[in-house]
C-alpha cells in the first residue's frame, strides 16, 4: 500500500481521521462528531474524555474501512480548533474540568478589566492579538481564578495545559511529550511573536505560570512516538502539528507572501501570508504565526468570523428550516435575492473587525412576504459579507486590494456562496479539487518532517483548481448589499 500518513483533525463538532498517500491523495476519511455542552448562555464548553473517545473512534474506523493496516502508517499529523484549551494532571493525565472552548465568552470581564489597566497596546504589539474572550489566555486566568486549589497546583508544576494539540500528543505518547506549536501558542495571548516562546511578562500579568505550559516547538518535528495506546502500535511518529487554520493555508500552497485562503467551517476564517516578517493590523485584524519549519516562520494576517457554517446549523437545529446543511442552498437558491432581509450571525458576539464580544445575532427587514428561502438566502449572504468585511480590512493593511483567494472547507462546496463571495469582493474566489486542506496541511507538515515528502514543490504541483467563480454582480446590486449590511452591523 506503500506509506500512508494519518491525519488528525480535531475539530470544534468533530474528529475527522484521514490517510492521505505518498500523491497528496486522500485516501479515506472518517468523521466523528462530539458532544457540545452549554452550561450557561454564552459558555461553550467540550469534555475532553468526549473529545479523545471521537479521536480513538475516528481513528479506529478510518483503519477498518480503509483495509489499512497500523504499520502501513508512516507518521501522524495533527490539525485542531484553536484556542480552546484546558487543564490535566500531569501524573494520571486526568483533565481538571472540561476545555473552554473558543466560542465561549464567559471571561469578556477578564477582558474589560486588562483593557482598563491599560494592557492591551502591550499585548497587541507583542503577540498580535485584542482582548476577546477569544483567544486561551483569558480561559486559563478564568480556570486559575475559579479554584486557588488549581492554581497552586499549577505553580508547582503537577499540572499541564494546552491546546487541543498539545493535549492529544500527550495522549498520544503516553504522556512523554507536552508540547505545543507555534501556529497554536500563536492563539494564546502568551507568545511572543518575536522571540517564538513564551512571554514571561504576559503570561504574570494573566497570573499564568510557566510551569503550566506546554513547550513551543515548530510546526514540523517528530514530537514524539505513539506509545500505549489500544487503538495504534507503539513508535509511530507525531510529526506534525498546526492549529486548523494555519494548516489549510499550508494545504492550499499558500506559500508566498500575498497568497491567501478561507475557510468556511464552524466560523469562516481569512488567511493571507505575510512572509517571514508579522505585519501589524490596524483595522482590526490579527497577526499570527502561520507555520515554523526548518528554523524558517511564516506569519500571516488573519480575519476570523465566528460564525458561519454555524448559522446554517442554527437554520437547520435551532429553527427546523432545513433538514440537512446541504439542503440551504436549493431552498436560497428558490428566490433571487434574499427580498431585503439582512441576517447579521452574530451568534457568539462579533470578531474580526468589530471585536464586540456582547453583540448578537439579528434579523432585520422581516415582511409579511418573507419566506423560508429569503432566510436561507440573508444566511448565505450574511456568511459572503463578514468574509466581504475581513477582505477590505486586510486590503486596508497590505496597502492593496486582495488578489483572487482560495476556498475550503464544508461549505465552500456551496456554489451559491461562492459566487456571492466573488460577486462581493469583485475578485476570483477558486476552489480546490480537495477542500479538506485542513487535514491535507496536517499531513503534509508530518511527511516533510518524516521524508515522504522532500519540500513544499512537489505539494505546490499537486494543488489541482475544481472551480473558478467570477464575479457577475451588478454593482448597484452590490451596492445596495453593502449598505444595507453596514445599517445592520451598527444596529448589533
Ligand atoms: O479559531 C477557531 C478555529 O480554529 C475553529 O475551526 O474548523 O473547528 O470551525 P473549526
Amino acid at each position: 500500500m506503500g506509506k500512508l500518513i494519518l491525519a488528525i483533525d480535531q475539530g470544534t463538532t468533530g474528529t475527522t481521521a484521514l490517510l492521505v498517500d505518498g500523491d497528496l491523495h486522500i485516501r479515506d476519511r472518517v468523521n466523528v462528531e462530539f458532544p457540545q455542552h452549554f452550561p450557561q448562555p454564552g459558555r461553550v464548553e467540550h469534555d475532553p474524555e468526549e473529545i479523545w473517545t471521537s479521536v480513538r473512534a475516528a481513528v479506529t474506523g478510518l483503519l477498518e474501512r480503509a483495509d489499512c493496516r497500523a504499520t502501513d502508517i508512516a507518521a501522524i499529523g495533527i490539525t485542531n480548533q484553536r484556542e480552546t484549551v484546558l487543564i490535566w494532571e500531569r501524573e494520571s493525565g486526568r483533565p481538571c474540568g472540561n476545555a473552554i472552548v473558543w466560542q465561549d465568552r464567559r471571561t469578556a470581564d477578564i477582558c474589560d478589566e486588562l483593557k482598563a489597566r491599560g494592557l492591551e497596546p502591550l499585548f497587541r504589539q507583542r503577540t498580535g492579538l485584542v482582548f476577546d474572550p477569544y483567544f486561551s489566555g483569558t480561559k486559563l486566568t478564568w480556570m486559575l481564578r475559579q479554584s486557588p486549589e488549581l492554581a497552586e497546583r499549577a505553580a508547582d508544576g503537577s499540572l499541564a495545559c494546552g491546546t487541543i494539540d498539545s493535549f492529544l500528543v500527550w495522549r498520544l505518547t503516553g504522556g512523554r511529550a507536552h508540547v505545543t506549536d507555534v501556529s497554536n501558542a500563536s492563539r494564546t495571548l502568551l507568545l511572543n511573536l518575536e522571540s517564538l516562546d513564551w512571554d514571561m511578562e504576559l503570561a504574570d500579568r494573566l497570573g499564568i505560570p510557566l510551569a503550566l505550559l506546554p513547550e513551543v516547538r515548530p510546526s514540523s518535528q517528530v514530537y514524539g512516538t505513539t506509545c500505549g495506546l489500544d487503538f495504534l502500535p507503539d513508535g509511530i511518529p507525531v510529526a506534525g502539528m498546526a492549529g486548523d487554520q494555519q494548516a489549510a493555508l499550508f494545504g492550499q500552497a499558500c506559500f508566498e507572501p500575498g497568497d491567501g485562503k478561507c475557510t468556511y467551517g464552524t466560523g469562516a476564517f481569512l488567511l493571507v501570508n505575510t512572509g517571514d516578517r508579522p505585519v501589524t493590523s490596524g483595522s482590526g485584524l490579527l497577526t499570527t504565526v502561520a507555520w515554523q519549519i526548518d528554523g524558517q516562520t511564516c506569519y500571516a494576517l488573519e480575519g476570523s468570523a465566528f460564525i458561519a457554517g454555524a448559522a446554517v446549523q442554527w437554520l437547520r437545529d435551532g429553527l427546523g428550516l432545513i433538514e440537512s446543511s446541504a439542503d440551504i442552498e436549493a431552498l436560497a437558491r428558490q428566490v433571487p435575492d434574499s427580498g431585503g432581509v439582512v441576517f447579521v450571525p452574530a451568534l457568539t458576539g462579533l470578531g474580526a473587525p468589530h471585536w464586540r464580544p456582547e453583540a448578537r445575532g439579528g434579523i432585520f427587514g422581516l415582511t409579511r412576504g418573507t419566506t423560508r428561502a429569503h432566510l436561507a438566502r440573508a444566511t448565505l449572504d450574511g456568511i459572503a459579507l463578514q468574509i466581504y468585511e475581513l477582505a477590505a480590512a486586510m486590503a486596508e493593511d497590505l496597502g492593496e486590494p486582495l488578489g483572487e483567494f482560495r476556498v475550503d472547507g464544508g461549505a465552500a462546496a456551496n456554489d451559491l456562496l461562492m459566487q456571492l463571495q466573488a460577486d462581493l469582493l469583485r475578485t476570483d474566489v477558486v476552489r480546490p479539487e480537495t477542500i479538506e486542506t485542513t487535514a491535507l496541511g496536517a499531513a503534509l507538515l508530518a511527511g516533510l518532517a518524516t521524508g515522504v515528502w522532500q519540500g513544499t514543490e512537489q505539494i505546490r504541483q499537486a494543488w489541482r483548481e475544481e472551480r473558478r467563480f467570477r464575479p457577475q454582480m451588478e454593482d448597484a446590486d452590490r451596492q445596495r448589499m453593502l449598505a444595507g449590511w453596514r445599517r445592520a452591523v451598527g444596529r448589533v
